[in-house]
């Protein structure tokens, strides 16, 4: 496992997106956009779509929700964006550059399933029609190294509330592209690609589950999953899927995609805990990226106060790992 070790450089939490002062802003231009679809302007927000201009680059950054708080310094913008898991890419660390081939307009997004009408969707306008906000988020690797970041982005419930799930629904599914033209490591048959991710309804629903469109008060990097992924930050990293085009309702748990490459060491659950040791190594520290530093991991990775309560009378299944 490679873990990057440059000096301290992280920026101070302070020094991420200021909270306030784009509020009025970001309203004017979300009253806009809501009002011209509103008029039957969407085919303007479907042709701007056509180029790789971001129509909702006015929304970031978008207001800092105060509520979540971090323990440790931010990660340099820097580090999130060269240092990522993007098998899609390649294997190691460095994709970022193979990642920027990725077309992300239009970029059509399936929400489907057990929900009362099926929707396809241009990404701009759902994220449009979506209540942006910043977030200070920790993320845990399973491969035991961290990073702290200022995601933007929605909450997942809102697109649940959306997509309008029919009573039975008890899953939601998560897929990435599949596009092995430009995705060069999907050209690798062994890999039961595209990436599939899921996570209970209860577990959707939950404030915390996040969709993220931006990070450091911009509009997301390929790299690090544009237009949408997921950000679930009690869990371990390979659980937030990135670039997605389609949300499943289903009855049933889907398969994922470690869960089926190495069950043994990559479950369904894959809630953070530093006493469940990985069958090839310890979970009980991790280190951060950057500084190479290395703190204790924490349960739940520190967000149980959110979502201990989801896993009670859950005891017979394997939850973290
Ligand atoms: N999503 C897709 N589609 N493909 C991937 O390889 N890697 C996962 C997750 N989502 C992955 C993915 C893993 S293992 C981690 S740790 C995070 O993305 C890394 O996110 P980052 O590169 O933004 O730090």
């Amino acid at each position: 496992m490679l873990i990057k070790t440059l000096p301290g450089w992280a920026l101070p939490e302070s020094a991420a997106t200021p909270e306030s002062l784009f509020v009025n802003r970001r309203r004017l231009i979300m009253g806009l956009a809501a009002g011209s679809m509103l008029a039957g302007a969407a085919p303007v927000l479907a042709s701007l779509a056509r180029a790789e201009d971001d129509p909702n680059a006015g929304l970031y950054p978008a207001p800092r929700n105060a509520r979540y708080v971090l323990d440790r310094e931010l990660t340099s913008e820097d580090d999130a964006t060269t240092y990522n898991n993007f098998y899609e890419f390649g294997t190691h660390k460095k994709v970022w550059k193979a990642a920027q081939k990725l077309p992300i307009r239009p970029w059509e997004v399936v929400i489907d399933g057990m929900v009362e009408k099926p929707i396809t969707i241009e990404a701009d306008e759902l994220i449009a029609r979506m209540p942006l906000e910043e977030r200070l988020y920790r993320h845990r690797c399973v491969e035991a190294w961290s990073m702290a970041v200022p995601w933007t982005g929605f909450p997942l419930s809102a697109l649940v509330d959306f997509a309008r799930p029919l009573g039975g629904a008890k899953y939601l599914t998560m897929r990435t592209f599949q596009n092995p033209d430009v995705a060069r490591g999907q050209g690798q048959s062994w890999y039961p690609w595209p990436y599939t991710e899921g996570l209970t309804i209860a577990e959707a629903t939950n404030e915390l589950a996040l969709i993220v469109t931006g990070i450091y008060g911009k509009p997301l990097p390929k790299q690090n999953g544009a237009p949408l992924r997921l950000a679930v930050p009690w869990k371990y990293g390979f659980k937030s899927v990135k670039s997605i085009v389609r949300f499943e309702f289903t009855e049933t748990r889907p398969s994922t995609f470690w869960e089926e490459i190495a069950p043994d060491e990559y479950g369904f659950w894959a809630n953070v805990n530093p006493e469940v040791t990985h069958p090839r190594w310890s979970q009980a520290t991790e280190k951060v990226l950057g500084t190479g530093e290395s703190v204790p991991t924490l349960l739940f990775n520190g967000y149980g106060e959110y979502v201990a309560d989801l896993y009670d009378g859950l005891a017979d299944q394997r939850l973290y790992a």
